[in-house]
């Protein structure tokens, strides 16, 4: 009988796909008679355009056409809310009018036979601006409320303020983070193809089905008129959730043209038009009675975001049930300024949020000359005290203690700087993490075909954490059938609709309608082989029927039974279509991932250059549907942590927002020499309250504790108390 393929530590199904060059990424379907595109970007802050002067390009050699807000269509932009899109405000309208709203806006597009051809083209235009200087700054500026969706608005229980001014010990700090960038491997790609007023797109997408409505709406186009394809997506961390103006730049210019044109973002505009995460500053107050008891919190943050949209993340959340607490006040603010809007980033909302309150929870524990690791599960909540109902399942106590075991906390010496190697200054510092088991509405296609294997088709994305691995082990579970006998497809917007592949729900939604349709399509064959006088399973109760070994089988007897190839041999291929709605996600209870992080830091007293030498991540997200690429999703994870706590920022001139680091020289990202010895270790939950199949999502979690853990042993190796991020070694000199 089949070992259960859920829980298989399976590689990924499409590795050798993915090295040997076979996989497709966006800007790889190149189509018959495409030209290319290359967009000139806004060289100042804020102003209007006053002229573009092209004549020369447009008399270069394979010059087809300069398109800007002269001469580009005026576009329906019809109302269209994602999920993913702020709900206040409206998007960017590319090529409508002469107003720059920011730096790197896209001012007008150029296309060219050859791709030479349009960037030189594209560097001998000039753009005269009037300029103004945009106001940047997120402090000490006009803040607007902020709030709802997902997002708590204002809360408050108990009397913080009071608390905090009259706790026995208290610690009351601001914290900033600095704005970051995605920046995965994959370029921002999008070839446009107009077939009469039929448009396809292959476009780098973390949300196909999303793509192609919003683009049906910018064009004023029936939303089937639109197809959105992209198999494979090279890494997103949430730069590819929205569909930002280059795919409708690319779209008017292949119907300017009347041919597929390809545009591909350079790795500079990447930093400019596709979303980052906001720069916040946060203040956050604890108070305890002198044994460790919080008795107030206050959290306070505020977010930067565009001056047209209102993008909101869960910054304060945490606040309001990481810990008991019975005086809790969270306020969270937009600061608007003159740049384009950010979006959700890497662990969006709690990556932030996160690190503040455990920056200051290991404040805490120092004035209250307590072990961290002590002072956190003296305050574990029995319930969410925010929400004021249970948790499904939380297992955060065990987190704690796994990963304390496997880094070895209880040989830390408590005092800042009394761990040394050699000159090397060690600090030991950890975090607890948490991150939302979210779930939308998801459906899959199942197909039982003459050709053997099961097919399975589904609108969702890969960007990199095995969706196409784990989404095979579901259905070949389901089905009774071994993973090498099930063909699953994924990334079109004529497949099934998903949600967004992001806030690492992707497991928990489309693994749910996979399940669905895999079942679905079984229960329909076991109808069809009971009415079939062929078959040995002829006149069973369906319900009686079940599927081992790539067969169906009687419950009872596993020996009468029925191969699927048989069966569709005789009667054609069988077909079913199945919805995760969001009543299967449990109501009155409050869904969380957790885990522990533990970071040992090496300084160098004199340089005060800081390398992290080993971590351990503790993490409970319910059932593990691969225990390899769980890992390898950890470790991801964990290292985006180190480069949000030690090296990543995208650094603005305050006098037009130009980017200073827009480049992957100056933009650092952690390399294998940054990361040290990674592990990670799973605590198992059985929780059927989130879904049938008991996962909770990973990915996001693994992000969030890293940054607070680096922070605090940054203070445990040095006493230095370093609060804004990325600590640079020249806060340590
Ligand atoms: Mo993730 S930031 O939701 O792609």
């Amino acid at each position: 009988m089949t070992d259960a393929v859920i829980g298989r530590p399976l590689p990924r199904v499409d590795g050798i796909l993915k090295v040997s060059g076979a996989a497709r990424y966006a800007a790889e379907f190149d189509q018959p008679g495409q030209a290319y595109a290359v967009i000139i970007s806004a060289s100042v802050g804020l102003g209007k355009i006053q002229a573009i002067e092209s004549g020369t390009a447009e008399k270069l050699p394979g010059v087809i056409a300069v398109i800007s807000h002269r001469n580009a269509p005026r576009l329906p932009y019809g109302a269209h809310k994602g999920p993913i899109d702020p709900a206040h405000g409206e998007r960017l309208h590319v090529f409508q009018d002469d107003e720059v709203h920011f730096f790197g806006q896209p001012v007008a597009v150029v296309i060219a036979e050859t791709l030479d051809q349009a960037e030189h083209a594209a560097s001998v235009i000039r753009v005269r601006y009037e300029a103004r200087r945009p106001e940047l700054a997120i402090e000490g500026v006009a803040l607007l409320a902020a709030g709802g969706g997902r997002v708590a608005a204002d809360k408050a229980r108990g009397d913080a303020d009071g608390a905090l001014a009259t706790a026995a010990v208290k610690i009351d700090s601001l914290y900033r983070i600095a704005r970051e960038n995605h920046n995965p491997m994959e370029p921002h790609a999008t070839i446009a193809a107009w077939d009469g007023t039929f448009l396809r797109l292959w476009s780098k997408s973390q949300f196909v089905v999303n793509e192609q409505k919003e683009i049906a709406a910018v064009f004023g186009l029936p939303i089937e008129t639109v197809q959105v394809t992209c198999p494979f997506v090279g890494g997103g961390f949430g730069t590819s959730l929205r569909t930002w103006p280059h795919v409708t730049v690319a779209a008017i210019a292949a119907r300017h043209v009347g041919r597929p044109v390809k545009l591909v973002l350079t790795r500079r505009q990447m930093f400019y038009t596709t979303g980052h995460r906001p720069r916040s500053v946060q203040r956050v107050g604890l108070g305890a009675e002198p044994g460790g008891k919080l008795t107030a919190i206050v959290h306070e943050g505020t977010g930067e975001t565009s001056r047209y949209e209102d993008f909101v993340e869960a910054l304060t959340t945490v606040g309001t049930f990481l810990y008991s607490c019975p005086n809790v006040r969270t306020r969270y603010r937009l600061a608007p300024a003159d740049t384009a809007t950010p979006t959700y980033m890497r662990g969006p909302g709690e990556a932030s949020g996160v690190f503040a309150l455990e920056c200051a929870m290991d404040e805490l524990a120092v004035a209250l000359k307590m072990d961290p690791l002590a002072l956190r599960p003296a305050n574990e909540p029995a319930i969410d005290e925010g929400e004021k109902q249970p948790f499904s399942s939380r297992s955060l106590r065990e987190c704690y203690a796994q990963g304390a075991a496997l880094f070895g906390w209880a040989r830390r010496d408590a005092r800042p700087r009394s761990m040394r190697d050699g000159r090397s200054l060690i600090g030991w510092g950890m975090s607890a993490a948490t991150y939302p088991a979210f779930q939308g509405p998801a459906s899959a296609r199942a197909r039982l075909t003459g050709n053997g294997p099961a097919e399975i088709e589904t609108a969702a994305s890969d960007m990199g954490p095995g969706t196409y691995t784990a989404m095979t082990q579901v259905a070949a579970e389901a089905l009774g059938l071994e993973p090498d006998q099930v063909s699953f497809r994924l990334g079109r917007s004529d497949f099934s609709p998903t949600p967004p592949h992001g806030g690492s729900m992707t497991m928990a939604s489309v693994g749910s309608a996979v399940q669905a349709a895999a079942l679905a399509v079984r229960g329909q064959a076991a109808r069809i082989a009971s009415a079939d006088p062929r078959s040995p399973l002829f006149g069973a109760d369906p319900a009686e029927i079940t599927a081992r070994d790539g067969k169906l089988c009687l419950v009872a007897d596993p020996a009468r039974s029925d191969s699927y190839a048989a069966l569709v041999a005789r009667n054609g291929t069988i077909a079913a279509e199945a919805s995760s709605a969001r009543g299967v996600v449990a109501q009155g209870v409050s869904m969380h991932a957790s885990g522990a992080v533990f970071a040992e830091v090496a300084i160098d007293p004199d340089l005060a250059t800081i390398r992290v030498r080993r971590a351990v991540g503790a993490y409970a997200a319910g059932r593990i549907v691969n225990p390899l690429l769980a890992r390898s999703q950890c470790i991801g994870g964990m290292v985006g942590g180190i480069g949000m706590a030690l090296m990543e920022q995208t650094v603005l001139d305050p006098r037009d927002g130009r980017r200073m680091n827009a480049s992957l020289a100056d933009y650092l990202v952690p390399v294998n020499l940054d990361i040290g010895d990674l592990d990670v270790v799973f605590i198992p939950e059985e929780d059927s309250r989130v879904n049938p199949l008991g996962v909770k999502g990973l990915g996001e979690i693994a992000l969030v504790g890293m940054a607070p853990a680096i922070a605090n042993a940054v203070h445990h190796a040095t006493g230095r108390r370093i609060r804004d991020l990325p600590i640079e070694l020249e806060a340590l000199l």
